[in-house]
């Protein structure tokens, strides 16, 4: 295993999208960031310094972090912020991970342009468990704002409104052909004819599940989140934020080009959403494509879903398996249920007339996990306080199994449309089997949310619509080879069980990647405690730890 060092300068760079140029932050003026490319079992080392001028994190979305919680990123979390000047130093190894995974900014909406790719190869040696690709490409859909996404964030924070939509959705960064002013920037993916490819397909998108796809071709899954798959064939795939796919695809077509297109997976009903769609082009490179100049031919476009196709969701989300059977622990010491959902508060007097309380019929929009509205501390982060012991800064009363388990029908008492705000947590003791039910609510309206563990893969044994039956659904659990993940899309009105060894002491975040909801408090923290001895306790924080 190889030890990798990196820079990462966070900067101000002026970036030409849509007509204009903006001033965005960038790492090492890249947008979309560097790509990470390592080998499991590596250690990488990252200089993060921050030249611009507001707070900022990275987050290694997905990497476990194994006793090395300081590392994680979820600024107030694990760390305080790097404030302008400042620097900060993460370390880690990469164990038991192969696949795609990202880092991305956690802190305010900053990831909406500080995001890139981390590729995880075999350990050197090793190979792919399929037919090793011929090119590997990653492919990041991301959304544009025309509007400092900072200020968009702020704007619906002072208001209580919903945020703007983006301008645009963007594969590696760009547009595509389908907006004003990006035709000559629409992003050109080389494949190889005859030959097999691998996309590592991320959505970075902030706000939105995207569905992907590409004109004329079968895209085989053979992972995500980087875990390996049991090999299945679709046309279409669909990523909740902060999910990864890799797929196979086999140039097995008419030398040509081919558009490679995402469109939004809008599954709340009654929320504005933009058709618009990114593309890309796919390019064949062949010997007969020299002769008839195939940069000449109009790409093919695909076939997209409908923006509300769940059905095309379900299909595709059940089809998941790890590739080899896996040891789900049978036995649970943890039986937990959380519901999640966006809710309105009614507002005070006070906040109406400083027209704090531009939501619907003078409410402000808020989210909850078992109706407690996640707040951040600011004074410490949570990790340091739950390393020294400091009070004052979370309480460990999450209510994990909350007696009163409202649905998602939408039939929801009044008292719950005023969610106790808390950072609030749940203690966890090392190596603690648990179950947690993720139980899609309707106060506003049913919506897919992407449930992220920090700290942790888990598996999904069980996805479904309705409220979650204890006594019937549990013929539903996959214990032989459901697969390992970070982030969970739960079905819109539905619910999906996830399960996990707490073996990996910390604090850590369990939240929806739709960063909309994370400002509004759709978060727990779970504070798993250190085991006996070295090899299950924290390592001590590293001395440029930053500090509020
Ligand atoms: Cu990818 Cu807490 O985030």
């Amino acid at each position: 295993a190889k030890t990798q060092l990196h820079d990462f300068v966070i900067q101000t760079t002026p970036v030409k999208r849509l007509c204009k140029t903006h001033n965005i932050i960038t790492v090492n003026g890249q947008y979309p960031g560097p790509t990470l490319e390592v080998n499991n079992g590596d250690t990488l080392i990252v200089k993060v310094t921050n030249k611009a001028r507001y707070n900022a994190t990275i987050h290694w979305h997905g990497i476990r972090q194994m006793r090395t919680g300081w590392a994680d990123g979820p600024e107030f979390v694990t760390q305080c912020p790097i404030r302008p000047g400042g620097s900060y130093t993460y370390r880690f190894t990469i164990q038991g991970q192969e696949g795609t995974l990202w880092w991305h900014a956690h802190s305010s909406w900053l990831r909406a342009t500080v995001y890139g790719a981390l590729i995880i190869r075999p350990k050197q040696g090793d190979s792919y468990p399929f037919t090793k690709p011929k090119r590997e490409i990653p492919i990041l859909l991301g959304e544009w704002w025309n509007a400092n996404p900072l200020d968009v964030v702020r704007e619906a924070t002072r208001t209580g409104k919903a945020p703007n939509l983006s301008d645009a959705y963007t594969i590696n960064g760009q547009p595509g052909n389908l907006y004003s002013c990006s035709s000559r920037d629409t992003v050109r993916v080389p494949i190889d004819s005859g030959e097999t490819n691998l996309l590592r397909v991320v959505n970075a998108a902030l706000n939105q599940a995207l569905f992907f796809t590409v004109a004329n071709h079968k895209l085989t899954v053979v992972g995500a989140d980087a875990s390996y798959t049991k090999p299945f064939t679709t046309t279409v795939i669909m990523l909740g934020p902060g999910q990864t796919t890799d797929v196979l695809i086999s140039g097995d077509q008419p030398p040509a080009r081919y558009y490679a297109a995402a469109r939004a997976y809008a599954s709340a009903s009654g929320v504005p959403f933009d058709n618009t769609t990114t593309r890309a082009i796919l390019e064949y490179k062949s010997a007969s494509c020299a002769v008839k100049n195939c940069a000449l031919t109009k790409p093919v476009m695909p076939v997209l879903p409908a923006f509300n196709d769940t059905a095309t969701v379900t299909r595709f989300s059940t089809s998941f398996r790890s590739l080899r059977n896996v040891e789900v622990p049978t036995v649970i010491d943890e039986n937990l249920f959380f519901t999640i959902g966006v809710g309105l508060k009614q507002c005070p007097k006070h906040l109406n007339k400083t027209r704090r309380c531009q939501g619907p019929n003078g409410t402000r929009f808020t989210a909850s996990m078992n109706n407690v509205s996640f707040v951040l501390p600011s004074k410490m982060s949570i990790l340091q306080a739950f390393e020294k012991r400091v009070p004052g800064v979370f309480t460990t009363d999450f209510p994990a199994n909350p007696p009163v388990k409202f649905d998602y029908t939408g039939n929801v008492s009044r008292s719950l449309w005023q969610p106790v705000l808390g950072t609030k947590g749940y203690r966890l003791k090392f190596g603690s089997r648990v179950q947690v039910v993720l139980q899609d609510t309707s106060i506003v309206s049913p919506e897919n949310h992407p449930i992220h563990l920090h700290g942790y893969d888990f598996y999904i044994i069980a996805e479904g619509f309705g409220n979650f039956n204890s006594k019937t659904d549990t013929a539903k659990f996959n214990l032989v080879d459901p697969p390992l993940r970070n982030t969970v899309a739960v079905p819109v009105n539905g619910w999906a069980v996830i399960r996990f060894v707490a073996d990996n002491p910390g604090a850590w975040l369990l939240h929806c990647h739709l960063d909309v909801h994370i400002g509004w408090g759709l978060a727990m923290l779970f504070l798993v405690d250190n085991g006996v001895g070295k090899f299950q306790s924290i390592e001590p924080p590293p001395a440029d730890l930053p500090l509020c």
